[in-house]
């Protein structure tokens, strides 16, 4: 069986910030995340030549992968963040103080929850649907760096998680999730590269 690999970007500027959407490079902390993702991809899977590396089309991923060498990159526009629309580069904090309503609005329902000229989890979800489509048709592993919102949905999908749970389970940083579909099931291991 070939194993699929999920993770997020490492820290991004914006991460340290607290700043949702944007287009920022990677955090000093991010950098290393990259490098100890690249020995760990390289390591694992050099003797998959078939073997390939899913990004966004966004600044963070595509850096995140840069350490990854010898395998083909593709870069998925929807892989995207969540578009967060007229919020976009806010920090949760400013979403609460100058839209209150749209903070309580998203608190409530946030899988359906759409941001103003944006996208909900219910989009992200349905225009995942290429991706998941691509990636069970793979015969070799498959490694997506993506981010929170995305691969909250991409790991439900494959871990068979109620609709409900999706915008609520913890998709750490600097964590990679290694899934295996079996006879017998959906496996996974995680890897922790940094404390
Ligand atoms: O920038 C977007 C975040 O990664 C998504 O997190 O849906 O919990 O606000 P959230």
């Amino acid at each position: 069986p070939r194993p699929i690999f999920l993770t997020r970007h490492g820290e991004s500027m914006d991460n340290v910030r607290g700043r949702i959407g944007g287009d920022t490079v990677l955090s000093d902390v991010g950098e290393l995340y990259a490098k100890k993702l690249g020995n760990f991809v390289v390591k694992r899977l050099k003797s998959e030549r078939a073997a390939s590396i899913w990004t966004s089309t966004l600044q963070r991923t595509i850096l995140t992968a840069s350490s990854i060498v010898g395998f083909p990159k593709i870069q998925w526009r929807a892989l995207d963040e969540i578009n967060a629309g007229v919020c976009d580069g806010m920090t949760y904090e400013e979403i609460k103080k100058n839209m209150p309503e749209e903070y309580e609005a998203r608190k409530k329902d946030k899988l359906r929850y759409r941001y103003p000229r944006g996208e909900s989890y219910l989009d992200v979800i349905q225009r995942l649907e290429p991706v998941i489509i691509e990636l069970e048709r793979q015969r070799a592993p498959v490694v997506v760096i993506s981010h929170q919102a995305v691969l909250r949905a991409l790991y439900s999908y494959f871990s068979d998680r109620p609709l409900n749970e999706i915008p609520h389970i913890e998709m750490p940083l600097h964590t990679i999730i290694e899934i295996q579909m079996g006879v017998t099931g959906v496996q996974e291991k995680r890897y922790k590269l940094m404390d």
